[in-house]
């Protein structure tokens, strides 16, 4: 390899390294956010969710934290409908609080985030690396970069790597499925009711927890394109391509129904996808199903 190429490398691997490291330590900060943050926000994001103030301020922090990276250009978020800029090459997408609908129940919260080459909106191609916070019981960290998935814990002052390798067990025993029963197209709720009785119902309301019990048991997470709502809920960009990522990387499947959320194009920032990850072949029947 080239000089000059060997150390563009160097440096882009340095800044997706700045860029996660930086994400890990904002951990605390979020944590605050989501106890002191709690109330309505009054707004609605450019998807039209409603915005509660503990979304904004997790926005408001990344956004501090993540520009101030040299290597970073740009950082995209659902919480915000233009992309704030800054003098790097790398792009940072982001879910900043997801789940958020689990503050009130204090259940399961996290942070989604992707990392690419290319300026949102685009393509998975040019993720470089992807992963997400868990703000539950501990706090952990899941990171999919250079053909790998591994999984941190914070302990007082640093994380802990807990798996070097993480990868969606062979046998499926869960499944989580959004948007309930009544809003499902004929053709899911057909799929559902055969996988209700093949695995286990572990749905928790925030993608980040029901998606790492597929990588811990293995088996499916969705949120399906409904009757009403053919897009279904989901983001991709700041969501279904950085779950994608990491689900493909730890040898499961990802599909929008039609193929894998990683070879689609995302033409507008904040445009919603269905959403279906786990196991390869129960998503392959899922797309036969549908
Ligand atoms: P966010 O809080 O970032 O808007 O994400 C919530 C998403 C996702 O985490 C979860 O799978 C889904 O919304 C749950 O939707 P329902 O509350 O409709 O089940
Ligand atoms: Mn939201
Ligand atoms: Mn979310
Ligand atoms: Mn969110």
């Amino acid at each position: 390899m080239s000089k000059s190429l060997d150390s563009a490398t160097a440096a882009t691997d340095s800044t997706v390294t700045e860029t996660i490291e930086t994400i890990a330590d904002t951990a605390p900060a979020v944590r605050t956010a989501i106890a002191t943050h709690r109330e309505q926000a009054g707004g609605v994001n450019p998807s039209g969710d409603t915005q509660l103030a503990a979304d904004v301020r997790a926005d408001e922090l990344f956004e501090q934290r993540l520009l101030g990276i040299d290597g970073i250009a740009t950082y995209a978020s659902e919480e915000r409908d233009e992309l704030a800029t800054a003098d790097g090459r790398l792009h940072v997408a982001m879910d900043p609080l997801d789940g958020s609908s689990n503050l009130e129940p204090n259940s399961g919260m996290g942070t989604i985030f992707g990392i690419y080459s290319e300026q949102p909106p685009t393509h998975g191609k040019y993720l470089l690396a992807a992963g997400f916070v868990i703000y539950g019981p501990v706090t952990s960290m899941v990171v999919a970069r250079n053909g790998r998935v591994r999984e941190y814990i914070a302990e007082e002052d640093d994380y802990r790597l807990i798996d070097d390798d993480v990868t969606v067990p062979g046998e499926p025993t869960v499944f989580g499925f959004g948007g309930g029963v009544d809003s499902w197209t004929d053709s899911f709720e057909g799929f559902a009711e055969e996988i209700r009785r093949e695995l286990k119902l572990r749905y928790g309301g925030a993608m980040i927890a029901d998606i790492n019990q597929v990588l811990s048991y293995g088996g499916l997470f969705s949120y399906p394109a409904l009757q009403s709502r053919p897009e279904g809920k989901l983001r991709l960009q700041f969501e279904g391509q950085p779950m994608a990522y990491v689900v493909e990387t730890a040898g499961g499947r990802s599909s929008n129904g039609n193929g894998s959320l990683l070879e689609t194009n995302p033409d507008d920032l904040h445009e919603r996808t269905p959403l279906y990850l786990g196991n390869a072949d129960l998503i392959d029947r899922l797309e036969a199903s549908l």
